[in-house]
């Protein structure tokens, strides 16, 4: 691995130096850069965006829309106008659901998602199905967490309108094949959800390539702060779509009886907007553009190997998925025999060690595999070989720390 030390531009690794941070699926920590760009722009460009027509307020605006930009060019997106900025990849998923699914689906109509779907690519969709009297299928994996072209063709029927899947699950960490699979789509006339938070951190994506009619991400898993997320949608699609919120800004005129609304992307984005997350957003892409996605997914792949590799030495660890490194991307999720993931989570916190232990927010998933819950250490580039050591120092430690001799 290359010796650059990305910790250095993490001020939480000099906070706490002797943390090993292994919980990057559920946030990442913030670089210096990013914590500045928001610093700057609340000391110098503050003002309500997109209101004012003073000096200060034409700059915050410009500071929010260079960001929109930005992104456009981040995922491959044809348009500034198909960047929504929302809070998080949830309120992308809820938006798709309450203003696509509310004006599309009707009874009988069936919505596709599969067995391991965070919640937040779930129940938008078992809530839309239910109150339209659409009918919720599930695509199911293999032990290995692989979905199949085959698979998919013979869960698609005609009545299909909406296929839910992530580009990375955040249990398997495995990437699904997403361009394959939105070229079934488009041939049965169904529209592909794609839920990127577990992806666009981590490799190029770019929506045009893939062929997504809809893309979620977060910020704050990808260098961000939290409370800024995306929502990528095609032109076409977004523009016939209903507001999904209400209030200022998403208008165009307002009457006694009713209003028209402002073009896209305003027409999503009620109510004054997160202008400092999205300029922290901003910084975040600039900051990955300079490492680059070789480097990233190079070094990333490299510590997953090793996580993935030493793991199968120890007895009576069960990794979950793939036990090819090359299929976890940077998550790996486990049990050991007769230790409560609680326990596991207890005593990698004595050690310092930052791990996730619970359902993952895949509870359907989880009870197909048949486990309650799991253990999930998750890297990102600027971990080093060091963290892995010290996840495994203790990992090796564990069932003999709760009282059994192997
Ligand atoms: C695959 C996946 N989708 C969606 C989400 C939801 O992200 P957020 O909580 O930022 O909305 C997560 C969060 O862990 C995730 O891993």
């Amino acid at each position: 691995m290359s010796e650059h030390d990305y910790k250095r531009d993490f001020p939480v690794f000099e906070k706490y130096p002797d943390i090993a941070y292994l919980d990057n699926s559920a946030t990442t920590q913030k670089p210096q850069a990013v914590i500045d760009a928001v610093s700057r722009y609340y000391r110098e460009e503050n003002a309500n965006p997109l209101r004012g027509l003073y000096e200060l307020a034409v700059k915050a605006t410009d500071a929010y829309e260079n960001a929109r930009i930005a992104v456009r060019d981040f995922i491959g997106a044809a348009s500034e106008r198909e960047i929504i900025f929302t809070r998080n990849a949830s309120e992308s998923l809820n938006l798709i659901a309450y203003s696509w699914g509310r004006a599309n689906i009707r009874e009988n109509d069936e919505i596709l998602v599969t067995i391991s779907e965070h919640h937040s690519n779930f129940l938008p969709w078992q809530i839309l199905a239910n109150e339209k009297r659409a009918k919720l299928k599930f695509l199911k994996c293999s032990e290995t967490g692989e979905y199949t072209a085959e698979a998919l063709k013979k869960a698609l029927t005609p009545r299909t309108k909406l296929f839910a899947i992530a580009q990375i699950s955040n249990v398997f960490g495995r990437v699904n094949p997403i361009k394959e699979f939105a070229e079934i789509c488009r041939a049965n006339g169904t529209l592909i959800v794609c839920d990127g938070a577990q992806s666009v951190p981590h490799i190029p994506v770019d929506v045009r390539e893939l062929g997504v009619d809809f893309l979620a991400f977060s910020g704050h898993k990808m260098l961000a702060p939290m409370g800024i997320g995306v929502l990528y949608g095609r032109e076409e699609l977004l523009e016939e779509m209903p507001p999904f919120l209400y209030g200022g800004e998403m208008i165009e005129f307002v009457t006694l009886c009713g209003a028209t609304f402002a073009e896209l992307p305003h027409k999503f984005e009620a109510g004054t907007v997160n202008a400092g997350g999205a300029v922290g957003l901003h910084a975040a892409i600039d900051y990955i553009n300079a490492i680059g996605f070789n480097e990233i997914e190079r070094r990333e792949n490299e510590l997953t190997k090793l996580l993935v590799t030493e793991m199968q030495q120890v007895p009576h660890i069960n990794i979950v998925g793939s036990h090819d490194p090359d299929e976890h991307h940077g998550i790996v999720t486990f049990t050991i025999d007769d230790v409560h993931p609680h326990d596991i989570a207890a005593i990698f916190d004595e050690s310092g060690v930052c791990i996730r232990a619970g359902h993952h927010c895949a509870q359907p998933l989880h009870k197909y595999l048949g486990v309650q819950s799991t253990v999930r250490a998750s890297v990102a580039f600027y971990n080093d070989e060091n963290d892995v050591r010290r996840f495994m120092d203790c990992l090796k430690t564990i069932r003999r720390r709760m009282g059994y001799s192997d």
